[in-house]
């Protein structure tokens, strides 16, 4: 039996079409999605649209039209962008599903039968942007602390005993350092945590664009309750069948919504007596030239058309490279390019392009079956599979951008093999060990491209392509390439601008 795995992204409020701070989270769960299903693990993997609530009620009040139309529509651009992005996602959920609002109607029934409910007055501050409440003492200059409007609200709501769980969650995260990562940020919501925890408004009455409470439907969930149960309703909770995925779960999430993930939600789950995601991951963000990515600013950097001018792949390695995965990073047209170039095109392009037109040329444009193999040749050939329990270890800790460093390393490795081995030298002085180093380079190229599959699905799978390679999981890399298969003419993998 294949070991079940679970990651998430958030889902995406359809308020806005997506950017490429959407399309960052998703890769980031699409690469190690696709790592852990190479390398054998029965892989759930969810993305999605959050769908209800003020914000969206006010976007689609402005368009003049009615909430389900316009959520229908903007969902559907965040479904294709999964598929732009060439994402492996095994579900897509929505919270207007009528699967979801049987979960977390349900989810709320376990919250009040547990005494983990009351009915109160809310009287504060509220943030539409953000769809979260406001300590008097947290507004800065009128705003929240983000830099959102607020509003005042009071009225009747609902409320969860968020302060008795102060503790509890103080203690799990002491026994469970892997549960918010990185460490700099689990440190924050420790601290935050410690100052105090205040009950959660969790219903609203003057809004309409929600799913009801059970029992009260002139209440309407607060969206935030609503859009974390996202993460049960999709693997069918309450039904029995969600427990061995949802006890592997990964949520990624930006650091914005940490708070959400790690305080409200572990809470929740704690009171419907339910275990905690095994880690919420939380990563920075991406400015863009340098400035924050801003509608205001004209600076909103558009996935779709990144991906029509340059293709996936590329797009996909530069924000899973560029960024150390955690910390802030800088969407900039020099570094973009500079990456497509140097790595893709003059590394990994080019390591690929020499060998393979020098066997078309000069091989008869097939692989030729090696002799005995030098101390080198070994080294070389060893090295992806040596490297393999080093790239889970970098999975596992989310250093997506070192995981490309290291496979990088080998593509750097083999390009210096080429040089140092000169087949072009040897195709007259010693044409068998040509064909050795020919293989060996060959072997190397098809070791590195199962190796890239998570960052680079498409180019990938061209390569495995050229050498007739079927088998492309991670336990496939002990199988030695087939000499003999003959190969298409080469052609270049990646442009250079
Ligand atoms: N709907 C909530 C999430 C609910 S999950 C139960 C939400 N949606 S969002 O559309 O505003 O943001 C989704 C994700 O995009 C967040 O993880 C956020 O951090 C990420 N990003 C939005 N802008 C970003 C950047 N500029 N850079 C990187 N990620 C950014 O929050």
């Amino acid at each position: 039996m294949e070991k079940p795995f679970y990651i998430t992204t958030p889902i995406y409020y359809v308020n806005d079409k997506p950017h490429i701070g959407h399309a960052y989270t998703s890769l980031a769960c699409d690469m190690i999605a696709r790592f852990k299903q190479l390398d054998g693990f029965d892989v759930k993997f969810l993305t999605g649209t959050d769908e209800h609530g003020q914000k969206i009620e006010k976007a689609a009040a402005a368009k003049g039209v009615d909430p389900k139309d316009f959520v229908d529509e903007v969902s559907i651009s965040f479904r294709e962008l999964c598929s732009v992005l060439n994402l492996t996602n095994t579900d897509f959920i929505r919270t207007t599903e009528q699967r979801h609002k049987i979960a977390v109607q349900h989810f709320w029934k376990q919250l009040l039968e547990s005494g983990n409910i009351y009915l109160g007055e809310y009287a504060g501050w509220y943030a539409v942007r953000d769809e979260a409440f406001y300590q008097e003492d947290e507004i800065v200059d009128g705003k929240a602390p983000t830099g959102a409007e607020v509003e005042w609200i009071k009225e009747s709501s609902y409320f969860f005993k968020l302060s008795a769980w102060q503790q509890p969650l103080l203690d799990y995260y002491a026994k469970h350092p892997e549960a918010i990562q990185p460490e700099s940020r689990r440190n924050e919501v420790l601290r935050f945590i410690e100052g105090g925890l205040k009950d959660l408004s969790i219903s609203r009455r003057t809004l309409k664009w929600g799913v009801p409470v059970p029992g009260d439907p002139d209440h309407v969930m607060y969206v935030w309750l609503d859009a974390l149960t996202n993460y049960l309703s999709a693997l069918g909770y309450p039904n029995a069948g969600y427990e061995p995925y949802w006890n592997q779960s990964i949520h990624v999430v930006g650091k914005d919504i940490l708070r959400f993930h790690s305080v409200y939600w572990p809470a929740f789950l704690m009171a419907a007596n339910l275990p905690l995601p095994k880690t919420v991951f939380a990563h920075g963000w991406w400015m863009v030239e340098g400035e924050k990515m801003s509608k205001s600013i004209g600076n909103v950097i558009d996935p779709f058309e990144v991906v029509a001018t340059y293709g996936s792949d590329a797009f996909r390695y530069f924000m899973l490279r560029d960024l150390s995965f955690g910390q802030d990073g800088d969407f900039s047209k020099a570094s973009f390019l500079g990456r497509l170039n140097t790595d893709l095109a003059n590394a990994y392009g080019n390591l690929c392009q020499r060998v393979l037109s020098f066997i078309y040329k000069n091989a008869e444009a097939t692989i030729p079956a090696p002799g005995e193999f030098s101390e080198d040749d070994k080294a070389i050939l060893a090295m992806p599979e040596d490297l393999l329990p080093t790239l889970r270890k970098q999975i596992d800790n989310f250093q997506l951008h070192r995981y490309c460093e290291t496979v990088w390393q080998i593509v750097g490795e083999a390009n210096r093999y080429v040089d140092a081995q000169k087949p072009w030298s040897l195709k007259k002085e010693d044409p068998a060990r040509m064909a050795t180093v020919l293989y060996t380079l060959t072997e190397v190229i098809r070791q590195v491209a199962i190796l890239t599959q998570p960052i680079l699905p498409l180019t990938s799978l061209k390569i495995l392509a050229m050498l007739g390679v079927e088998d492309k999981n991670f336990a496939s890399l002990k199988q030695a390439l087939k000499p003999g298969i003959i190969i298409p003419e080469p052609q270049p993998l990646f442009a250079k601008y």
